[in-house]
């Protein structure tokens, strides 16, 4: 009789210290500071297997429908970037602050179909996942898991082609170029070159004050963001980034095109251009402009994405335009591709600023 009291105390006790617990206010409920382990570990298990429980009877219908994909891919890009990222997108305004941090789905997926599609559709209690069911049928939350599927694998121009978003930040340049409509843009390079042949440094560093600017202004559509990679997440990748840097620094044209896999672009203030564009025009430019100018890198990181990877990069550059002083910042983003174990530079992504405008 004793021994069952003495549990009931001690039941009594234990239920008193939890309400005095609950209601001191002690536990921190912010989002900038992490759960403790033991709650971390009770809520992740929670929502495991009530996901897997819940999703266990759906059946899921074909996802391989390219309409279906496009239409998701549609979905994916207007609602769901912001807080899962997208290829080439290395983080955004909202996702830092997220506790719990949403998975980054552009570059791996855990859940089976069937739980994305109830996830996608009830959303996650204490999370900033919404239930999207509420606004959207079946059908659409089918196309979203279906383009999930093919994600991860999408480099940023596939991604950017499927989504349209080319087209809409970069004027349509990249996406023509793609299908090899080159005319209109081809035509306005034409006269950028016949420009700069002038063969003189004023002419270099004229054409390159009005192309900082041109940059920035296209900068204010789509920025590139940084933040996101890690310094050392791909080694071979940052190496082949270095080597392109020091190539162009060194006016190494034939080492600077090596590295170019045959497919690139590259993108600056807005216009894109192909491998043979770049090699009869902007790449002497280049070479031109920073023998001219003091270029100090702040900053590389890396980010891996299976054969993928992106190499980010910030530099200062220190240049005298029209007799002044001018100190910019530079940014660039990579898009690397690794085959039969080389890895070549598929894309570039140039941006300039001046450092003083914020
Ligand atoms: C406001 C931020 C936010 C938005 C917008 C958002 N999600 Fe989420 N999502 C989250 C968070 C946070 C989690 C993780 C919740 C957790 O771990 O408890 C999550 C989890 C998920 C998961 C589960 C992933 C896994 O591996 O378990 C899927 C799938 C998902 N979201 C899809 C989507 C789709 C599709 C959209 C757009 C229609 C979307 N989300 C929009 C915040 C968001």
């Amino acid at each position: 009789m004793n021994f069952i009291k003495a549990i009931l105390l001690l039941l009594f006790v234990g239920v008193l210290g939890a309400a005095a617990f609950i209601y001191s206010g002690t536990y921190n409920i912010a989002a900038d500071t992490p759960h403790w382990p033991l709650v971390f570990k009770l809520m992740e298990t929670v929502r495991q297997t009530s996901i897997a429980a819940h999703a266990k009877d759906i059946q899921v219908p074909p996802l391989d429908d390219p309409k279906l994909i496009a239409e998701g891919a549609e979905h994916y890009s207007g609602m769901c970037t912001g807080c899962h990222l997208a290829p080439g997108m290395t983080n955004s305004e909202i996702r830092p602050g997220l506790y719990p941090q949403p998975p980054n789905l552009s570059q791996h997926v855990h859940a089976s179909p069937a739980e994305m599609f109830w996830t996608i559709k009830h959303g996650i209690k204490m999370s900033a996942m919404p239930a999207w069911g509420t606004t959207h049928d079946d059908a659409a939350i089918w196309g979203m898991v279906a383009f999930l599927q093919k994600l991860p694998e999408l480099t940023p121009e596939q991604y950017a082609q499927l989504t349209g978003n080319v087209a809409k930040t970069e004027e349509g340049h990249a996406h023509t170029h793609s299908h090899g409509e080159t005319h209109d843009h081809a035509a306005a390079s034409e006269s950028d070159h016949t420009h700069a042949d002038g063969d003189d440094d004023h002419d270099h560093d004229h054409d390159h004050a009005d192309h900082a600017d041109h940059a920035h202004a296209a900068a204010t559509e789509a920025p590139l963001v940084l933040d996101g990679l890690k310094p050392g997440a791909v080694p071979a990748a940052e190496t082949v980034a270095n080597a392109f840097h020091a190539a162009l620094q060194a006016g190494d044209r034939a080492a600077v095109l090596a590295l170019l896999a045959p497919q690139v672009t590259i993108t600056e203030g807005g216009h894109t251009q192909s491998r043979d564009e770049y090699a009869g025009g902007h790449l002497a430019e280049d070479i031109a402009f920073l023998k001219t100018v003091q270029s100090k890198p702040t900053s590389l990181g890396s980010m891996p994405m299976g054969d993928a990877a992106m190499v980010g990069s910030e530099s200062e550059i220190r240049a005298t335009v029209k007799g002044q002083p001018k100190v910019m910042r530079s940014r660039e983003m990579l898009s690397l591709k690794r085959e039969n174990g080389t890895w070549s530079i598929i894309a570039i992504r140039w941006e300039s600023s001046s450092a003083d405008a914020h």
